[in-house]
């Protein structure tokens, strides 16, 4: 038998502008977790669409069990039992678990038509088998993301796939929904099934591959026993240079209440309460990170902050003034500084330049505007001091947005946030999608705020990112604030059993913490 299952050797691969792949040797093990690590743009799709048959290598050959072999389209791959699971999925919405399953499939030979009955009961025996909790009639449009992962994981395995290719399924999830997936893929490796897992989460490679090949510029540049390294020296090697992984806070005095929400209630359009009292406050050189599963009232928290939700009772005070009902742009003018969670639809306008969205909210003002027109040379004068301090990249002014890496659109709007030195800052998910360098970057000025006396509101879905920023941590659940705990030796399993409605006092109406476990 060979030493590996799969071997891609001195794999070439361009594209007009860029070469995605360039002689990469990847080696795949039976039975293992196999973690494909490297920044986006790293060539990790591309490595695995040729494994898949998507793409043709220009050059380089693929061999499985030692045995060379071309992979011309995606039936030459299940024919090698290669299954992939897409970063975006391809389930048809209207359509039930079962239709999508068999969608696609090559009719057998003697079967007029599909027997979905049959279908269904396979299914079924999948979905037990690996505990996926999937109902065979269940329609795609009303399960949730985490749920239709799992559909297109059983679609690979009812096609028979014994090797997974996995890309970036953690994106998508919730952190409870990443702690299932991992459990199914354990599941999975026992089965002997063999696994490829696309990722740059640092701590998800240790949490569950074998092994980790790490990806730069189209190049593989290393290959690593999880157990042996470590995500220090992944993360080296996925940017090229040293990074800071665990956050250097130093301790930070605190001033005065700048932020400060009295028993805020808000109702969403079918009159169902989407914040219920919400108390909360944020001082002067202080973090509050908010800690919950997504949906929980995070988004309208933020946008009755920012005026662009009403409430229904409550106060919101920014130091002493009260601010409650004013409207959206008069709330700007009070100087918050806002990294919008949905960066595409708030953050950024993808046609314009880099110095357009940099005064983007400020354009209408002067030293911006003149009379009814822009003032370019200002513009332009701003513009190339943010792109040097934020370390912007291509540095040119004039690139439109959406030609920019999504770390660096995201260091544009940080920019345009920071450099009018918020007394607030509103900080929504402000890594999401982010690779390390980037992420780090983030990390650092939200810091170097803080030292600089600002208040500082951190929505994040990721709970490392809230525990390692925040300096106090507020645990919303169905719109409640359901704890709000200093950040001093908190125990993260509580925190999760808090943010899943282990502590809600509106839904079990009891202090007890035995109801869950
Ligand atoms: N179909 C394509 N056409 C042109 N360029 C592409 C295509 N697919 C990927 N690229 C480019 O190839 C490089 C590697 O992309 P990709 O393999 O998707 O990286 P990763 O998955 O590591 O983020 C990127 O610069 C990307 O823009
Ligand atoms: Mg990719």
């Amino acid at each position: 038998m060979a030493e590996y299952l799969i071997e891609m050797k001195d794999i070439s691969k361009s594209f007009p502008l860029v070469q995605a792949n360039d002689k990469v040797n990847f080696t795949v093990k039976k039975g293992e977790i196999h973690a494909l690590v490297g920044e986006n743009g790293a060539g990790k799709s591309t490595l695995m669409s040729i494994l898949y048959g998507l793409y043709q290598p220009d050059e380089g050959d693929i061999f499985i069990n030692g045995k060379k072999v071309i992979i011309s389209d995606p039936n030459k791959a299940i024919e090698n039992k290669i299954g992939m699971v897409h970063q975006h999925f391809m389930l048809v919405p209207p359509l039930t678990v079962v239709e999508n399953v068999i969608l696609g499939m090559e009719p057998r030979k003697n079967y007029f038509f599909v027997d979905l009955q049959k279908a269904a009961h396979d299914i079924k025996e999948l979905s037990e088998q690996y505990d996926f909790k999937i109902y065979p009639w269940s329609k795609i449009e009303d399960i949730s993301v985490g749920i239709q992962q799992r559909v297109e994981i059983i679609k690979v395995l009812y096609r028979g796939a014994e090797i997974l290719i996995l890309d970036e399924p953690t994106a998508v999830l919730t952190p409870q929904e990443v702690d299932e997936l991992f459990k199914i893929l354990k599941a999975l490796k026992k089965q002997g099934k063999t696994i490829i897992f696309i990722t740059h989460k640092l701590n998800e490679v240790m949490a569950v591959s074998d092994r980790v090949t790490i990806m730069r510029n189209g190049k593989v540049v290393g290959t690593k026993e999880t157990k042996q390294t470590s995500t220090s020296e992944i993360a080296t090697l996925m940017v090229g240079r040293e990074v800071l992984l665990t956050i250097d806070k130093t301790e930070q005095q605190t001033g005065k209440i700048v932020l400060r929400l009295e028993k805020v209630n808000s109702l969403n359009q079918q009159r169902y309460a989407v914040l219920k009292d919400v108390t909360l406050s944020i001082k002067e050189g202080q973090i509050l990170g908010i800690a919950g599963v997504e949906g929980n009232g995070q988004a309208e928290l933020v946008e009755v902050i920012n005026g662009l939700r009403p409430i229904t009772s409550g106060n919101i005070f920014l130091y002493e003034q009260d601010i409650t009902g004013f409207s959206p742009r008069k709330i700007r003018e009070l100087n918050i500084g806002h990294i919008p969670e949905d960066r595409r639809k708030r953050g950024y306008i993808a046609d314009y330049s880099v110095a357009e969205n940099l005064v983007l909210g400020s354009h209408y003002k002067p030293p911006f505007a003149k009379g009814l027109f822009i003032n370019f040379p200002e513009v332009n004068k701003l513009a190339d001091r943010l792109i040097n301090d934020y370390d912007i990249r291509p540095a040119s002014k004039d690139n439109l947005l959406k030609s920019l890496s999504g770390g660096n659109q995201q260091k544009v709007i940080v920019a345009r946030e920071l450099y009018k030195k918020p007394i607030l800052l509103i900080a929504s998910q402000p890594t999401r999608g982010l690779d390390v360098g980037s992420i780090e970057f983030v990390h650092k000025q939200l810091l170097l705020e803080r030292s600089l006396g600002k208040a500082i509101l951190l929505i994040s879905a990721e709970l490392d990112e809230i525990m390692s920023l925040s300096d106090v941590i507020a645990v919303i659940y169905e719109g409640e604030i359901v704890e709000i705990l200093e950040n001093k030796n908190i125990d993260r399993s509580r925190l999760g059993f808090l943010m899943t409605g282990g502590g809600s006092p509106g839904k079990y109406n009891t202090k007890q913490d035995t109801l869950v476990g």
